[in-house]
């Protein structure tokens, strides 16, 4: 066995299977997992395709509109509800009362991530609203300049509220490029944090929506321990598979994607044999 398979026998275990999340998800037992990190598709780049007809006449909009595209694009919203309801109802299942989970979201589907998760009984700690103070500008002038995503911290125990959290460290710890937060004060729910990735995350390529580690690592550091198995949903690049196995967890993932699926074993493939050169360079 090679040193690289030794180190992630022993230090770590981790999966990353080519497939559709809902159907991975459901061979895990009951309360399988401690902790789930969820980047879901957003629906933002939805093709559909609303049109002003000219013989129009709504009122108060001028005019009848018209749902000009196909009937798959009208099905689209009802699929994304349909979809959001089934992962969520499996972080329900998987995910021990005693961890916590946490789903990125923009304005797209926020507030279906929202009201889902509340009728199907998982409790919101905290909305953090994540802040990029380095967003790329609005380049069509027809709207505000985006900088910021939600992000829902939340828990399966209901009212019981067993969940871990590191209050200690989320308090004194200080993030030098986070102009908000401020050593030995409590960790706000705003977090300004730069977008940017370093030449390392990104060294394989990057995907469209890839999250900066940085910003996975704070949620770790404040909600997670070591020997905990994550379950990343829809791991994109690989980036909270990584930020797990760095943190000492057992990271289990699904990528529909196979561009991103390689992607992502790339980025986990090169991370232990960094292990292993650190480990030889340490041995002399
Ligand atoms: C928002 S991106 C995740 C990006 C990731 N956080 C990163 O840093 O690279 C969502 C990913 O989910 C994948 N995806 C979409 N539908 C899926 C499904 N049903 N099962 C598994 N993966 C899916 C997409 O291909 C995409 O790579």
């Amino acid at each position: 066995m090679s040193l690289t398979n030794q180190l992630q026998h022993k230090n770590s275990e981790y999966s990353l299977e080519l497939k559709d999340a809902i159907e991975g998800m459901s061979k895990y037992q009951d309360k399988y997992f401690d902790m789930a990190i969820v980047d879901p598709p957003y629906g933002a780049s939805t093709k559909a395709n609303w049109n002003l007809d000219k013989k129009h006449n709504l009122e108060g909009f001028g005019g009848e509109w018209k749902l000009s595209s196909s009937s798959w694009d009208l099905l689209k919203g009802h699929e994304s509800f349909e979809f959001t309801f089934q992962w969520i109802k499996e972080l329900k299942r998987l995910i021990k009362p005693t961890g916590s989970i946490w789903i990125h979201s923009t304005y797209h589907n926020s507030g279906i991530v929202n009201v889902l998760s509340q009728i199907i009984g998982l409790e919101i700690i905290n909305e953090v609203v994540w802040y990029k103070r380095n967003a790329f500008p609005n380049l069509s002038n027809r709207r505000l300049t985006a900088s910021h995503e939600t992000i829902l911290w939340l828990h399966t125990g209901e009212k019981k509220r067993q969940y871990y959290f590191d209050h200690e460290t989320a308090k004194k710890v200080y993030f030098i490029e986070d102009k908000l937060k401020m050593p030995e004060k409590q960790l706000r729910t705003v977090w300004d944090i730069p977008n940017n990735k370093s030449k390392s995350e990104i060294i394989f390529g990057n995907h469209p929506t890839q999250k900066p580690l940085r910003l996975i690592e704070r949620m770790l550091l404040i909600s997670a321990q070591k020997g905990w198995k994550l379950l990343v949903p829809f791991a994109g690049s690989g980036t909270e598979l990584l930020a797990g196995l760095d943190f000492g967890m057992e990271v289990h993932g699904f990528e529909i994607n196979k561009e991103y699926y390689d992607l992502a074993n790339k980025r986990i493939s090169h991370y232990f044999e960094e292990k292993v050169n650190q480990l030889k360079f340490s041995n002399g």
